[in-house]
């Protein structure tokens, strides 16, 4: 077969959604819509005002807030270096990994001109007025390294008598110059984001927002993205709402307040089988006593667990009560709880936030193995569970997280929030048979003819203005194919535009639904059609 023949038969790459992100359609997203403005509408019945932030941040906010060790951080994160220098990063990793053969003057000197020729778009990378290479500690330090190497290799090379002492000495600035190389960041260091509560957080201290009355409510809806094993409610994107109380008193009526408000989202949305644990995980006074305790008990037991758990013993041993092994759950069982352990001050906090849930007539259950997988949380977490979601069946997940503020360079500053899972919370409610309808029109116009054509137009024009749903072909179809497609549409009526309905000013509105007809002046038609849909609606 010739070459031709086969790019002829090559089809063009069929693309597709990434694993693990998703395309919403319609009416689908007609119901989504439906549960944002649910949400904008409760969440504004408690006082909070919405906040946007972007969908990238730095990768060290998420690292600092959620924690280096957590999987979030660890493994799920889409991270990217975001600059304008890949020629400069292409040279760079010529001298990484391209060494110079020592025994080649040729090589050596070419070595010695891309250092240089390096060093000087650094410099200049550096110096620029827009988007620069950033000046962190290891940017600079690596310059002067840099530097004083290139002085100090053409020094050595200036009389090149590749003795062995000279070459070894050659050999040993290549090597610092590799180290040098290394540490240079091109740009920030980005990542998309995992999750939105650092972001809140961040925003909160960059617009001062702790000098305006405190508390401060906010809530957020928006994709959120974490490179997890996708199945069925657990995306790579995925969407959140969420909502958070930063600044203030750290008062037990606000976390059941925050509580009460999610319950009272569910609850209209007459969301199935809610579920809500709840738990105290302390705070810094007496956790890391408990944690102690916990590694102690879990080392006698070590050989029993699986590895995972065997890992979490030395670098977070409070996960292990996460664990969902079979095998595992025997032995943690038998494990403190962390009630037992809590400071006068937790345990205090503790019973007044299940007092404060009960006076609002919200049912909860204990979990004290519910530690929640972010590392900023301190007192009080939960989680809610919904019907039909299988194994992911967490629909929202929060907690305090005083100090996190601090954590990241603002003031000390109490935090408490949740986030739920926007996918698996319409995931529910459509196993629960909540699916949307199909959108129909309310209106589908049938025209035929030049005069009735312009008629429509503008009958269509008035109509959207009065808020109608309206069809208005783009052709000329005959009446009888034209009240076929309004069928399909699921139009309530058809509007009827012909010759004579134009000449007489009198036009035909059809009831699709019982085949009815009636004649109505342009100007009652609306007034009709407004008075059904009140009926209707
Ligand atoms: P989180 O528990 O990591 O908490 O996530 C909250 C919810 O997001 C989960 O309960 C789940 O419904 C949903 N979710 C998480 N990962 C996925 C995924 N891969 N696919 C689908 N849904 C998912 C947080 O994100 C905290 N920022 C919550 C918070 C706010 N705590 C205090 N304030």
């Amino acid at each position: 077969m010739s070459e031709g023949a086969v790019k002829k038969e090559e089809k063009p790459r069929k693309f597709q959604a990434i694993r693990g992100t998703r395309d919403l359609l319609p009416p689908e997203t007609a119901f989504w819509n439906r549960v944002e403005q649910t949400a904008h509408e409760v969440f504004a019945t408690f006082g909070f005002g919405e906040i946007r932030v972007p969908i990238f941040e730095p990768t060290e906010l998420f690292a600092r807030a959620v924690g280096g060790d957590t999987d979030i951080v660890s493994k799920e994160m889409y991270t990217f270096e975001d600059h304008d220098f890949s020629d400069l990063d292409k040279l760079r990793t010529i001298l990484l990994f391209r060494a110079p053969d020592i025994y080649n003057l040729h090589s050596i000197s070419l070595y010695k001109n891309q250092l240089a020729e390096f060093l000087a778009a650094f410099e200049a990378g550096l110096a620029k007025s827009e988007m620069p290479i950033p000046s962190t500690p290891d940017n600079r330090r690596a310059l002067e390294n840099l530097q004083k190497l290139v002085t100090s290799i053409n020094f050595i090379l200036q009389d090149f008598d590749s003795t062995p002492q000279v070459l070894a000495r050659f050999d040993l600035r290549v090597d610092e110059a590799r180290q040098a190389l290394r540490v240079i960041s091109f740009g920030d260091v980005l990542s998309l984001r995992p999750e939105a509560t650092a972001s809140v957080c961040r925003a909160y201290i960059e617009h001062g927002m702790n000098s305006v009355p405190q508390p401060v409510k906010l809530y957020y809806m928006g994709p959120m993205f974490r490179r997890e094993r996708p199945q069925k409610g657990r995306y790579r994107q995925f969407y959140q709402i969420g909502a958070e109380v930063l600044g203030g008193s750290d008062a037990p009526a606000i976390d059941a307040e925050v509580i009460e408000m999610v319950m009272t989202f569910f609850d209209r949305l007459d969301l199935q089988g809610v579920q809500l644990e709840l738990n105290s995980i302390g705070c810094r006074e007496c956790r890391p006593k408990y944690v102690e305790l916990l590694r102690a008990e879990l080392l006698k037991v070590k050989d029993k667990l699986g590895a995972d758990s065997q890992r979490r013993i030395e670098t977070n041993p409070l996960r292990v009560l996460d664990s969902k092994l079979e095998s595992e759950q025997g032995i943690i069982a038998t494990l403190p709880h962390i009630a037992d352990h809590l400071c006068e001050d937790c345990k205090t906090h503790y019973a007044a936030v299940k007092h404060q849930l009960e006076m609002r007539g919200v049912i909860y259950r204990e979990n004290w193995r519910l530690v929640r997988g972010l590392d900023y949380y301190m007192r009080t977490t939960f989680e809610i569970t919904a019907h039909g979601l299988g194994s992911q069946n967490a629909v929202c997940g929060g907690g305090r997280y005083d100090g996190l503020v601090e954590l990241l360079g603002g003031p000390a500053t109490k935090g408490i929030g949740f986030a739920i899972g926007e996918d698996r919370l319409i995931l529910s409610l459509q196993e629960s048979g909540k699916a949307p309808a199909a959108q129909g029109r309310d209106v589908y116009i049938a025209w035929m003819g030049d005069r009735a054509h312009a008629t429509a137009i503008r009958a269509a024009k008035d109509l959207r203005k009065a808020g109608f749903s309206v069809e208005l072909p783009p052709v000329e179809l005959k009446f009888g194919k034209a009240l076929g497609q309004a069928d399909k549409l699921g139009a309530r009526y058809a509007l009827i535009l012909g010759d004579n309905e134009v000449a007489e000013g009198l036009w035909t509105l059809k009831t699709l639904a019982d085949g009815s007809q009636t004649k109505f002046t342009e100007a009652d038609l609306i007034e009709h059609l407004r008075k059904s849909n009140q009926v209707s609606s």
